[in-house]
């Protein structure tokens, strides 16, 4: 089993990317070979500083250690360090189709009604995220349900150079959705919108660096309704923001949403935020701790990435030598 994927360094990590990515990533530690890496070369993408990027890239790598990706174990990186990336992106972007890439939605969301506008690296993002996943030939790609298109578009990308170039080389990737403690969280403030970084309100998000304090005051003042708990998880399906602590708290303490709900059925939030509170409290306080020592020594830091992307770069100049022959190149 091996495992590949990415995150973009965005810089204020939240919550949202500690119980959507990260802490799913470290559970597959202990089941597979794993390949991590930021995806740096995406987030030029959409307008960064160079000096903000490169900050971003020590802090997600910290943050990621510190949540519990173990470098000695798992292949971590950043991927502009592995020029392979690049040089497969510009292969396959000779096998994929304007057609599909047309049809991608988040160029869509992301470009918005400035599309004239918008970075040719932003409209074939998918296709650096293809050879990101076709250079290691992984058997798992765990992401996110807004990646799946991303990854359907790599699968056809894979097969079509198969075709076309009448080889086995590239593997057809399976989006790995789901599983162990993956929650999808929302805002704090609308349970209907996922939480992010670049929401206005930072009232909708719980951030990595905020204080215990912080934390309890957020939950406690987090959007809710006034009914109690439910006994069936079925009854959350119109309460989106109910349903949305119930499965940060279930996400957070490694319990199922039912095992929640034995917990606190019958009960109002003036019970469960608190509960929820600590209990996110303890989940953060030793990340947040190893998070700071870990940014304190950014030359150790750097180190584990550049030994990182030499075994990345091991691992997968033989697919870019392979794939580069069979399109008449070398
Ligand atoms: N696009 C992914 C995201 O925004 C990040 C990413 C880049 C990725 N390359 C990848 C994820 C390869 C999985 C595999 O979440």
């Amino acid at each position: 089993m091996r495992v590949v994927s990415g995150i973009q360094p965005t810089g204020n990590l939240h919550l949202g990317n500690l119980l959507g990515a990260i802490l799913r990533w470290v559970e597959m530690q202990d089941r597979a070979e794993c390949l991590f890496f930021l995806a740096d070369l995406h987030a030029l993408t959409v307008d960064v500083e160079p000096a903000q990027l490169r900050a971003n890239v020590r802090e997600m790598a910290a943050a990621l250690i510190a949540s519990g990706i173990d470098p000695a174990r798992s292949t971590l990186f950043a991927q502009s360090a592995v020029p392979a990336h690049s040089e497969l992106a510009w292969l396959l972007q000779c096998v994929a189709r304007v057609g599909w890439l047309n049809r991608m939605t988040q160029f869509k969301e992301k470009s918005g009604k400035n599309r004239e506008g918008a970075s040719v690296g932003l409209y074939s993002y998918p296709v650096l995220q293809a050879a990101d996943i076709l250079l290691y030939r992984p058997t798992h790609v765990p992401v996110g349900e807004d990646q799946k298109q991303h990854i359907e578009l790599a699968r056809d990308i894979a097969i079509k150079f198969n075709t076309d170039y009448d080889t086995e080389l590239l593997v057809p990737p399976e989006p790995y959705i789901g599983g162990g403690t993956s929650a999808r969280v929302m805002s704090l403030r609308d349970g209907s919108a996922k939480m992010s970084k670049s929401d206005p309100s930072d009232m909708s998000r719980i951030n990595l660096s905020d204080p215990d304090d912080l934390i309890s005051s957020k939950i406690r003042k987090a959007r809710t309704d006034p009914e109690p708990l439910p006994d069936d998880p079925a009854l959350l399906d119109r309460r989106p923001e109910a349903r949305n602590l119930v499965g940060i708290m279930a996400a957070v303490t490694g319990e199922s949403i039912e095992g929640v709900l034995g917990r606190f059925a019958g009960q109002g939030f003036g019970t469960f935020k608190p509960a929820l509170a600590d209990a996110i409290i303890a989940l953060l306080t030793p990340i947040r701790r190893r998070f700071a020592e870990l940014c304190a020594d950014p030359a150790t830091l750097d180190g584990q990435l550049v030994a990182g992307a030499e075994r990345a770069r091991a691992l997968g100049a033989p697919t870019l030598r392979a794939a580069q022959e069979a399109m008449g190149l070398l």
